[in-house]
């Protein structure tokens, strides 16, 4: 089992905290972030990457926390930390006026206990020496729940179709109610994640299935790498493309988006075990410096028509980053803020996560790679949800409040 970044005891949360927000705000992949992030947590940051300390003490100043309310859920908008855990819940499912009420008493209930994570907290395990703990966090509703609800929800919200290949745990897929916390290290989400099951159960709700995923220790400035070796989250939408693409349109989804959650099986070995050259051609970028085969640097646009002399495709027709391209799709782009996994020998992975406006974003994508993705000797998608994300909580508000309307 690897060290987590989060947990190596030479990676002070101070310095973690920094190295990954100026990474995220440098990488490409988070230029949503930079625009969007930065109205939720990074003011206060500036100061401590100004490197000004306290002046009496010489120590650091204490992190900030990161608010819960804002116009965007934070585990949306923020720089992505580098532990996450998924848990998925279901309503009693006895009659839609039960499951109303007790989703409106689990989302009051969660909007308080994620919201109090934020400030000086009761519980005394969440009390750092270096201030709040520094945690995100979304909430979602699977499609079946809105629909059993007729709740107020994206017109495309629906579950995905079956993909060829499949190979889909059921107790590990779908849920009512879906919350991911990702934070700076696994304490503070073992906590959370209690004082959150304690707190759905309180209201009714089952505990269905929950993952832990990780990030590596990524330098400040570069983007995070899977377990195949790969920079992974190069080509994530501007501000201007998400705003297409990611969130809902003008109205009462604006601040929404759809999560697409997908727990993919890696046989990092055999991947491995290809030379170099090879693994290029599978994902139609450089392993080393994440370029694409046609370019130079990480953030080069791939070149889809560019050829050999002989004729051959420099990106070949099954490489990984050629049927996912916005090209063949009218553009179309997923913003990617995915995680690996590490749950034994063996079952070893990606934690998928993407956030559209439409799921069928998600289809359409996942049609062209299982049917030709070169990828797909090493893959096997063992688990699947969808949620809708809903839009932030501004202060003073409840989570979700707009669905009673
Ligand atoms: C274990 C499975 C997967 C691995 C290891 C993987 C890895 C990668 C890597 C290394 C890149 C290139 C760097 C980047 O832009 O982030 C990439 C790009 C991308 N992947 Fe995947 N991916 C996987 C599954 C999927 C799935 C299931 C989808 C969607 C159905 C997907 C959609 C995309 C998209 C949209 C891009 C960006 C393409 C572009 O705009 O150039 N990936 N992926």
């Amino acid at each position: 089992m690897p060290t987590e970044p989060e947990n190596a005891p030479s990676n002070p949360p101070a310095r973690s905290g920094v190295g990954l927000r100026r990474r995220a705000l440098l990488s490409a992949g988070a230029v949503l972030a930079a625009g969007v992030g930065a109205a939720v947590g990074e003011v206060a940051d500036g100061d401590r990457s100004s490197g000004r300390s306290d002046a009496t003490t010489g120590a650091p100043p204490p992190e900030a926390p990161i608010p819960f309310h804002g116009a965007r859920q934070a585990g949306l908008t923020h720089p992505q930390l580098p532990a996450t855990k998924l848990l998925a819940f279901d309503l009693p499912q006895a009659s839609a006026a039960a499951d109303r009420e007790a989703l409106r008493a689990l989302l009051t209930a969660w909007t308080g206990t994620l919201a109090a994570t934020a400030g000086p907290t009761p519980d005394p395990r969440l009390r750092t020496d270096d201030g709040a703990p520094r945690l995100t966090s979304l909430v979602g509703l699977g499609p079946a729940l809105a629909t059993r609800l007729a709740l107020v929800a994206p017109a495309g919200l629906a579950d995905l179709p079956a993909f060829p290949g499949d190979r889909l745990d059921p107790a590990r897929s779908g849920g009512d109610v879906l919350l991911q916390l990702c934070a700076a290290d696994h304490w503070t989400l073992a906590v959370v994640a209690e004082l959150a099951t304690t707190a759905a159960r309180s209201a009714g709700a089952t505990p269905r299935w929950a993952q832990s995923g990780f990030l590596p220790r990524t330098a400040p400035g570069a983007t995070p790498r899977n377990l195949l070796g790969f920079k992974d989250g190069t080509a994530n939408p501007d501000e201007e493309a998400a705003r297409q693409w990611v969130w809902g349109p003008t109205g009462p989804h604006e601040n929404a988006t759809v999560l697409v959650y997908r727990r993919i099986r890696m046989d990092t070995a055999a991947f491995a075990a290809l030379p170099e050259e090879r693994q290029n051609l599978v994902m139609g970028r450089r392993a080393g410096d994440g370029a694409p085969l046609t370019g130079t640097a990480e953030h080069d646009e791939p070149d889809l028509y560019a050829k050999h002399p002989d004729g051959a495709y420099v990106i070949p027709a099954t490489a990984h980053v050629r049927l996912t391209g916005p090209r063949l799709d009218g553009g179309a782009r997923m913003l990617r803020r995915g995680y690996s996994y590490d749950d034994g020998p063996g079952d070893g992975g990606l934690l998928f996560c993407a956030f559209m406006r439409d799921p069928a974003q998600f289809t359409r994508v996942q049609n062209r790679l299982a049917e030709r993705d070169a990828l797909n000797p090493f893959v096997e998608h063992t688990a699947s949800a969808v949620a809708y994300v809903l839009p932030g909580a501004p202060e003073g508000t409840t989570l979700g409040s707009h669905l009673w309307a």
